[in-house]
């Protein structure tokens, strides 16, 4: 295929801006798919993303579009996904492309996702072109959003779409400024082969589909190709595009986008931003790479029936396998038992792989409470990093304990300032500087540690804006700060996975507040229960649960037999998260009471 007829792209928005919309619309307008197939939302086939209404993980679908220049031309469309957990995966895709449609809502205008999605398009080089989508929509600020994409983006505005995904309103128009203002991929067919791998995805009967995007050279059928980060060698079995279903080529030229079958059958061969290249006439450099996606959020995943231990460690390695930014080891707690401490690039990332294992494998969890990543620099000069509460070194020994740092971008209306700077400096937060959008709407921008923004820093800035408000954020180093241990003691033991890493100014504070939370959370038993938090050897709160069994039938006066069995039912289904620990019973609510900053 000759490459001045192909356009790479891809979609980039603020989540629910309407990406996967626009994206369907596409595949209809150009034939791809049906009005039917429309309705059911192709792109988003993960069954997390068809419940949450997100996309996660990329695709990529390759579309022939008749130009009225008279040329068919092939655009590829690599989608991405929307939130702020998976922003390397987006530049992942956009490494990919040329160009990026830069979708905005009508009503509700650049957000926080609109500005980091378009930044890393600008940072890939990207040529961007503004679509502002549901014009449909019976109230909408057309005029305002333009001029928030040129005050904010520095973007051209008069150069923008105005499109309605949903009722297909001037999808040709988006069509022919795709091939019109996005750049042909350059790149000589004879050259040596160099192709980006930039997703793969395993199939249980074809083995691993390798995705890539030729920079130069081709590959055909029969081709022995070479890993050159990997520098394993393979046969080409089949090449092919997704347009949307599969369908097989020939060969693969400059610029196109499509996949590589070579009959490996395991997923963890293939490392994505490696490149592929010819075993006999291989490239003399390969193509920059991407960076390993970096966990940020970590915490405990324990069975509660410890005899599902192994059965948890095939699925954690699956899904290890299919996202490479998930990571898992196994651990021991005193209080629950064999499980693992997993990694997570945040915490909507955490949530997704939970809701996976547990709808998928039928293992019930018991998950501790989410920790970030802490840096100790010992006496002795060690440095490293720490990922659970429970190593932490004797304060003693501790030079220098350092926590990440965040850039952290709000957009909210004008009145929501006040409010959020002061959820902010309630959070140690640095603040950087102010940006009017226009006459309502404002950029904020602060520092913040992670460790107060991943847990509920989104909520609480919904609530605060009336659910206006977003946020972005991006790590940007580590910071040394006044922190230690908190551990936590029952019934006068120390419960190892209720330990916590807390600011000292704020440790008191916190302490009384957890023990009061799990005061609530724990339930009383036939003894007494005296909780405690700790520092070191200092206790610095203390709640007691007094005794008494509480007898759930106790309402049911009278004598019908079956609400009292449902009763009981409940207590008991009640029951099955929750670990004893000693005499006591902690329910997993419990375990997550941590987080709670109420
Ligand atoms: P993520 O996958 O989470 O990134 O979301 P998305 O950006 O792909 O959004 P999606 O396409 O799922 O659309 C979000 C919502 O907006 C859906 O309810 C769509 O039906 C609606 N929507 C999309 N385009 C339009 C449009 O042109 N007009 C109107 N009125 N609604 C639209």
């Amino acid at each position: 295929m000759d490459p001045r007829f192909i356009r790479n792209f891809s979609i980039v928005a603020h989540i629910d801006h309407g990406k996967s919309t626009l994206a369907d619309q596409l595949l209809l307008k150009t034939g791809a798919i049906t009005e039917r197939e429309f309705k059911e939302q192709l792109l988003d086939d993960l069954d997390v993303e068809k419940e949450r209404g997100i996309t996660v993980k990329a695709r990529t679908v390759a579309l022939r579009y008749k130009h009225t220049d008279g040329e068919t031309y092939e655009l590829n469309l690599i989608d991405t996904p929307g939130h702020v957990d998976f922003h390397y995966e987006v530049s992942r895709s956009l490494a990919a492309c040329e160009g990026a449609l830069l979708l905005v809502d009508a009503f509700q205008g650049v957000q926080a996702q609109t500005v980091a999605n378009a930044y890393a398009a600008i940072e890939q080089d990207l040529e961007i072109i503004p679509v502002v989508n549901k014009i449909d929509l019976p109230v909408t600020r057309i005029d305002d959003v333009l001029e928030e994409v040129e005050t904010v983006l520095g973007l051209d505005p008069y150069g923008a779409v105005r499109v309605s995904a949903k009722k297909g309103l001037n999808i040709e128009d988006c069509l022919a400024a795709i091939v019109e203002r996005i750049p042909a991929p350059q790149g000589a067919p004879d050259a040596p082969l160099r192709a980006l791998v930039f997703d793969s995805k395993y199939d249980s009967y074809k083995g691993v589909f390798t995705y890539v995007r030729l920079k130069e050279g081709t590959v055909k059928k029969g081709d022995t190709i070479r890993f050159m980060r990997g520098g394993s060698d393979h046969d080409v079995i089949e090449i092919g595009q997704f347009a949307p279903l599969r369908k097989e080529c020939k060969s693969l030229g400059p610029g196109q986008v499509g996949y590589i079958l070579t009959g490996i059958k395991e997923l963890d061969q293939v490392t994505i931003g490696d490149t592929v290249t010819h075993a006999g006439r291989p490239a003399a450099e390969a193509l920059p790479g991407y960076q390993k996606p970096k966990q940020m959020v970590f915490c405990g995943m324990y069975p509660i029936d410890g005899r599902d231990f192994e059965k948890l460690r095939d699925e954690m390695q699956k899904l290890a396998l299919n996202d490479s930014s998930f990571s898992y080891a196994p651990e021991t707690s005193d209080a629950l038992g064999f499980g693992f401490r997993c990694g997570f690039l945040g915490m909507l990332h955490m949530e997704i792989v939970q809701q996976r294992l547990e709808s998928e494998q039928d293992v019930d969890l018991i998950q501790t409470a989410p920790n970030v990543t802490y840096e100790i620099e010992e006496r002795s000069g060690d440095v490293y990093k720490i990922d659970n509460p429970q190593d932490v070194p004797d304060a003693g020994v501790i030079e220098e304990f350092r926590e990440p740092i965040a850039r952290v971008n709000f957009i909210l209306s004008k009145d929501h300032i006040g409010p959020i700077m002061q959820l902010c400096a309630d959070r140690r937060g640095e603040y950087k500087n102010t940006e009017y959008l226009g006459p309502d709407r404002a950029q904020l921008t602060y520092e913040l540690p992670l460790a107060e923004i991943v847990y509920d820093m989104y909520d609480k800035l919904k609530s605060v804006t009336s659910g206006y408000g977003t946020m972005d954020y991006e790590v940007i180093g580590f910071k040394a700060a006044d922190l230690v241990k908190m551990d936590i003691m029952v019934k006068g033991e120390r419960v190892d996975a209720l330990a916590t890493i807390v600011h000292k100014s704020n440790a008191d504070n916190r302490g009384r507040q957890l023990c009061k939370r799990l005061k609530k959370e724990i339930s009383k038993h036939q003894f007494e229960i005296p909780i405690q938090a700790a520092i070191g050897g200092r206790i610095i709160a203390r709640e007691t649960i007094s005794a008494f069994r509480k007898n759930v039938t106790a309402k049911c006066y009278g004598g019908d037999i079956s609400r009292k069995r449902k009763l009981l039912q409940k207590q008991k289904e009640g029951k099955k998260r929750m670990r004893s620990f000693g005499s006591v019973e902690i329910p997993q609510k419990a375990f997550l009471s941590v987080l709670s900053t109420d």
